[in-house]
């Protein structure tokens, strides 16, 4: 009895949350890095359904870096990075496209509709959702940085109770062109800046952002990660993620968090917590 008492006292903790999350957008970042095993990937896709149950509005941006770098492995193609900026090759780019579109977006939308919600996978090049540009081809090739979004088609699944489960990539301006691969931390805050998002989570493999000592660093504002980053405390893959969780909290994003999608549910525990999880980063 006592362990049923307990639940129903869990249950009604959650009510302020949800009263602050129902009917709100959120968008979540689930870094290839935290997609590292069934159980995972499993129970991602069980905290989402029951945001999406409480009618929280959620799209989906997923990363694949080492996915990615996995398969040019076995294409024995090279993987190098700038900054956290994969370096990205004509051929590169076909098989970026075909990992990020064709595999894991397809799983992680399949394992959504397993559990009866309406997933739908779709690519930034679907309906125009990103339009880009070269981030700065002689150095980056075809990895683009998203100049506009067109957030028509994931206003009208939202409307309609689908959720939305997007690869980074866009389309360039002719049949030639392979598209452009475009981090999917940015791609998640520009998507989050043009829905005028309530909430932005990043999952990856960390705590959080770790500090000199890797400890913890619990809040971030624009100034203090410009700090860590000029001292190469904040280095590789973190550097795009915290340049777009800056650019999110100067452009009216009201909450963003990076997390470790590691733990299970760590979603959960962000949301319906008070004292939540990770990093969060505010504009003070
Ligand atoms: N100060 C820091 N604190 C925490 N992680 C850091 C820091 N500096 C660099 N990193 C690196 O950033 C990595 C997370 O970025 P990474 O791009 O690898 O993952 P992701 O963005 O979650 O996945 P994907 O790019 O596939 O979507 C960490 O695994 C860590 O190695
Ligand atoms: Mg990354």
């Amino acid at each position: 009895m006592n362990g049923k008492i307990k639940i129903a006292n869990i249950l009604v903790d959650s009510i302020p949350f949800i009263q602050e999350f129902r009917n709100s957008t959120i968008v979540i970042k689930y870094g290839g890095s935290a997609q590292q095993n069934l159980e995972l990937k499993e129970n991602f896709a069980k905290d989402i359904i029951l945001l999406y149950m409480l009618g929280i509005r959620i799209v989906i941006v997923h990363g694949g870096g080492s996915k990615i770098t996995q398969m040019l492995e076995s294409l024995k193609i090279e993987s190098k990075f700038i900054n956290g900026i994969r370096v990205t090759s004509k051929e590169a780019m076909k098989v970026v496209e075909m990992v990020l579109n064709g595999d894991i977006n397809r799983e992680l939308t399949f394992f959504f509709n397993l559990n009866k919600i309406k997933a739908v996978g779709i690519s930034g090049k679907d309906a125009g959702l990103l339009q880009a540009k070269p981030l700065d081809f002689d150095t980056f090739g075809f990895s683009g940085e998203i100049t506009k979004v067109d957030t028509k088609i994931l206003i009208k699944l939202l409307d309609d109770g689908f959720l939305p489960v997007v690869a980074p990539i866009a389309s360039g301006d002719n049949l030639e062109h392979p598209g452009f691969n475009i981090n999917a931390d940015s791609a998640a805050c520009e998507i989050a800046k043009a829905l005028n998002a309530n909430k932005v989570i990043f999952l990856t493999d960390t705590k959080g952002v770790l500090d000199e000592n890797s400890e913890l660093i619990p809040t971030l504002t624009p100034q203090s990660a410009k700090k860590y980053k000029d001292l190469n405390i904040i280095t590789g893959g973190m550097i795009p993620k915290i340049d777009a969780c800056v650019s999110c909290v100067k452009n009216g994003v009201q909450k963003v968090h990076i997390i470790d999608g590691r733990i299970l549910h760590s979603i959960l525990l962000e949301l319906f917590t008070t004292q939540g999880i990770g990093t969060q980063i505010i504009n003070e």
